[in-house]
């Protein structure tokens, strides 16, 4: 993965333990079930419509942490397409081993920093369905501009799904669920699923991730959002 320096980073790469499981996944996995993106190639270089070798519904996961969320949309929806993108080394690894062991085909992974994936490799109008689950708080006031959920982001984001194609989120930090839900319906493409035009139940697909059940020891509400684009 090759990060260039200047812009802001909804991330910080922390040397963090990666096991040796994890390093072995990466380097003799990858080449079965990771996208390796030519940056040589020049902008949108990469053919999504050839990743998966069929016609299908395809669903982004956007920052998966260790992938359990992707994991089990895999396993449970074999007529659909998933694809992980994640910059944490430990969880590519960790979801790159589950697939394997699993035998999956409908899931591919992308080691790499979402934002510019989806600049410069994806075409408008990909996806039928982009999942934002638990993306980093950033809670100090001065790191809120790390966030994820932003403006151009979420214009970006929009322009990625085709007609129809869902954007779902979901965080345990009230005041991003407000950031989201304003960003999210200030985005003129895009229209809440919300009854209520604000926050949705908990949706039955979604697990409960390692971190949720972090956050549910820490005694933390939960808001999901549901997007669809007109
Ligand atoms: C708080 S964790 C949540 C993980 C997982 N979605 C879950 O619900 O358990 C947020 C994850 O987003 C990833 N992330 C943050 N910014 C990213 C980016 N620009 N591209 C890809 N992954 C990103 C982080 O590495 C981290 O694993």
């Amino acid at each position: 993965m090759v990060i260039e320096n200047k812009r802001i980073r909804s991330f910080v790469l922390r040397a963090g333990r990666v096991t040796a499981a994890q390093e072995r996944a990466i380097l003799e996995q990858s080449p079965h079930f990771g996208i390796v993106l030519d940056s040589n190639s020049g902008n949108l270089s990469f053919n999504l419509s050839k990743v998966f070798g069929r016609i299908a519904p395809l669903c982004l996961e956007i920052g998966f942490g260790n992938g359990e969320n992707i994991l089990q949309l895999a396993l449970k929806n074999p007529d659909r397409d998933y694809i992980g993108v994640e910059v944490h080394r430990a969880g590519v690894g960790h979801l790159l081993n589950c697939i394997a062991q699993a035998g999956l085909t409908n899931i591919k992974v992308i080691f790499h920093d979402a934002v510019e994936v989806l600049e410069n490799y994806i075409l408008p109008g990909s996806f039928d369905e982009i999942l934002i689950l638990f993306p980093d708080p950033w809670q100090k006031k001065r790191h809120n501009k790390r966030r994820l959920v932003q403006k151009k982001f979420i214009a970006l984001l929009a322009s990625r799904l085709k007609p129809k194609g869902l954007l779902n989120l979901a965080t345990d930090w009230e005041s991003y669920a407000t950031q989201m839900l304003e960003v999210l319906s200030a985005q003129p493409e895009l229209k809440n699923r919300a009854a209520n035009n604000r926050f949705i139940s908990r949706p039955e697909w979604r697990v409960l991730s390692r971190f949720e059940r972090r956050s549910q020891r820490l005694g933390h509400s939960v808001w999901d959002l549901s997007f669809e684009r007109l």
